[in-house]
């Protein structure tokens, strides 16, 4: 049985798509059900209806609180029986009630290589920073932003004239492979959440270093 599984989103929705592409694989162990957007203009909706995603917006303006916010959500993830929450470009806080609820069972993925960078502008920090390597991280989320548990990470080159953009654009390429890897281990309970500490039963290449510049 698949997982059923909604994506929480803010904008265009590329890693969503990521996920609801992957998730067509017969032996892909989740399936996406739901996405949810809390702006209602999010370009992600449209795509999502256009693979026959059910998408809705459930727009934050409207609710006073974030408590109030939060149990409109929690109604449409009970109403199809989520199993999973991704967030995939998802800009809202939620209560810390929502996320221990939630604990073990909601990931985020996050463009940069944690816990370094968190939060906004994380490639013009990695920029700022004069780092060789950067890229994304997978985690469990927790109340506090970018600091949950670590699934999964890729690593990416920072380039001598890379510009923010430049760099957001060779991070977010695989971000659309790190999360549907992330999301099948956590589904299939190859990645699981045990005192505080995410235990991987997967593959690990432990042989070839990233090298940035190359030797
Ligand atoms: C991604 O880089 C994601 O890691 C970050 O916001 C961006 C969302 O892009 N949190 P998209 O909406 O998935 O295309």
């Amino acid at each position: 049985m698949k997982k059923r599984v909604a994506v929480l989103i803010s904008g265009r929705g590329s890693n969503m798509m990521a996920l609801i592409e992957a998730a067509r694989a017969c032996d892909y162990p989740a399936e996406v059900a739901l996405v949810i957007s809390n702006r209602p203009e999010a370009a992600g909706l449209q795509h999502a209806r256009d693979a026959r995603v059910k998408a809705l917006a459930i727009d934050h303006k409207a609710y006073a609180t974030r408590a109030a916010f939060d149990a409109a959500v929690e109604t449409q993830l009970a109403a199809e029986g989520i199993e999973l929450v991704c967030h995939a470009g998802f800009m809202r806080i939620q209560t810390e009630a929502f996320a221990t609820r939630w604990l073990g069972r909601q990931l985020n993925i996050h463009p940069s290589l944690l816990p370094s960078f968190k939060g906004l502008h994380p490639h013009k920090q990695a920029l700022d920073a004069g780092v060789r390597v950067s890229g994304c991280t997978v985690h469990f989320v927790t109340a506090e932003l970018d600091a949950g548990p670590i699934v999964a990470q890729a690593a990416v080159p920072v380039l001598a004239d890379d510009t923010p953009q430049t760099l957001a654009d060779r991070v977010l390429s695989a971000e659309h492979r790190l999360y549907p890897l992330a999301l099948s281990l956590v589904a299939s309970g190859r990645a699981r959440l045990e005192g505080g500490r995410v235990l991987l039963n997967a593959l690990v290449n432990s042989t070839d270093p990233l090298f940035s510049p190359t030797p």
